[in-house]
């Protein structure tokens, strides 16, 4: 299917490389330390998503025509993705979903940003429709125009088809200053998907959250603000309040779903129609 173990590796090496005692000077060092398998995967996200296989997974899948599934349906087919070999952790998808949502909910927050935390990977669900690894997970960027040097392993968009386009290689490429995130094509991934699932059912700083909680250049490096307006850095600051909850909440006790599923199933209930289009 991949290079990596299981798509929980990324997300592995994304909370290593933003632990929160990190020195300035170690940030960069990553690049050795890497498990080899992590660095092939970024090879190929970075050599394969071009502007037309972004444009291409678009058509494909936003006119969600896979069927009609709940949540929990959802949740529960997510949940048959088994990870073969990742050692550190013998907990189900739903048990990672509930982590998040269980830390969001401890500190406080309004109801729908716990249920954003419970559902933002289920876009994940990419990988049992049968897509690669590097079209599911992975930092996400912009394509059809220059590649940020904050984004991880940029010496690998040298064989990447679009670094090829002079139209795509300027500042802007084919984008306008301040345009807006919506109208900007990012990698096709896990983020982008759900956030088009859940559209029509959650409120806008929590469908920014899912859309760009990937988005590591822009939310932790502060890249791309030049294609951002001021709703999107409005929202950012949502999707940096999020972002703690997804890298840290691992570790956090294995949530006891049976004690939990009344007060999930009321959530899911008060956003979501019984069954939703994927
Ligand atoms: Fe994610
Ligand atoms: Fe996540």
């Amino acid at each position: 299917m991949g290079p990596l173990a299981s798509l929980e590796q990324w997300d592995d090496f994304v909370q290593e490389r933003y632990q929160p005692d990190k020195k300035q000077e170690e940030f960069r060092q990553y690049d050795d330390a890497t498990p080899p398998a992590v660095r092939e995967f970024y090879r190929l996200n970075h050599t394969q998503q071009t502007v037309d296989f972004v444009r291409r997974k678009k058509r494909q899948y936003l006119a969600k025509d896979r069927g009609k599934m709940s949540i929990w349906e959802a949740l529960e087919y997510l949940n048959t993705l088994v990870d073969e070999s990742d050692p550190d952790t013998d907990l189900s998808q739903i048990e990672h979903n509930l982590q998040t949502a269980e830390a969001i909910r401890k500190d406080g927050h309004p109801r729908w940003f716990v249920l954003t935390g419970f559902i933002h990977d289920l876009g994940k669900l990419l990988c049992l429709y049968g897509e690669p690894q590097w079209a599911v997970v992975g930092d996400t960027f912009p394509v059809g125009c220059a590649y940020s040097d904050k984004i991880v392993f940029p010496e690998f968009f040298r064989e990447n088809p679009d670094s090829k386009v002079p139209a795509y290689r300027t500042r802007l490429g084919v984008y306008s200053e301040g345009c807006g995130l919506d109208s900007v094509d990012l990698s096709w991934g896990h983020d982008e998907y759900l956030y088009h699932v859940v559209k029509d059912y959650l409120p806008e700083p929590g469908l920014n959250m899912i859309r760009y909680h990937s988005f590591y250049p822009a939310h932790r490096e502060g890249a791309y603000g030049y294609l951002m307006n001021d709703r999107d850095r409005e929202m950012f600051e949502w999707v940096r309040r999020f972002n703690p909850y997804d890298l840290y909440s691992k570790g956090a006790g294995r949530p006891k779903l049976s004690d939990l599923r009344p007060y999930y199933d009321g959530l899911i209930a008060e956003y979501f129609p019984d069954k939703i289009a994927w």
